[in-house]
This record gives structure tokens, C-alpha cells and sequence, in this order.
């Protein structure tokens, strides 16, 4: 029987259409997506890494949020990845 992780990032690709609308999906969030399953991955982590459509916060994209704790992770960039991934570590921690 499958395992479900016990801990979530979710990055929004969501991207909104119109001129003058900021939304995570124009700002590389799928890239930012493949970075991420990349280094969870490599680290060997029972962490899920999903899509997500708009959080709402959508002029501070890319954004991110971990679950379980709910905790938003907001202008995520490459270099901040590790970053993201280092919090999600840390609910590991807590929910072992
Ligand atoms: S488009 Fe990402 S939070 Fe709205």
C-alpha cells in the first residue's frame, strides 16, 4: 500500500491572463517547479512537491507554501530554493 508523504510544498504555476496581471506562472514558476522536484529528489525526501493554481498572493509570486504547517513561502527565486527546501526538512523533523 502506497505511503502518502508526510509533508507538501506547493509552488503556484498558475498563470493569469491579461496585460497587467502579475501571476507566478510568468515569473518561471514552472522551471522553479522542475528545480525543486530535482532537489527533493536528489536528497532522497519524503516530500511531495505538487502544482498549485492561485494562493491569492499573486503580486508576491513566485509563491510557495508547505503543508502541513501552512506556512507561505513568498518571491521564490532559484537561489531561495534551498531555502524552501531546508523549512520543509524541518516539518520532518517535527512530524517524525
Ligand atoms: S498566480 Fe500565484 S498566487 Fe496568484
Amino acid at each position: 500500500m502506497k505511503k502518502f508523504s508526510k509533508v507538501s510544498i506547493l509552488v503556484c504555476t498558475h498563470v493569469h491572463m491579461g496585460k497587467h496581471n502579475k501571476s507566478c506562472g510568468r515569473d518561471a514558476s514552472l522551471d522553479l517547479f522542475e528545480k525543486l522536484k530535482h532537489q527533493v529528489v536528489e536528497q532522497e525526501l519524503d516530500i511531495s512537491v505538487r502544482e498549485q493554481a492561485c494562493f491569492g498572493r499573486c503580486e508576491e509570486a513566485v509563491v510557495a507554501r508547505i503543508y502541513p504547517n501552512k506556512e507561505y513561502y513568498m518571491q521564490l527565486t532559484e537561489s531561495s530554493l534551498s531555502e524552501l527546501v531546508d523549512k520543509a526538512k524541518k516539518c520532518l523533523e517535527i512530524k517524525d
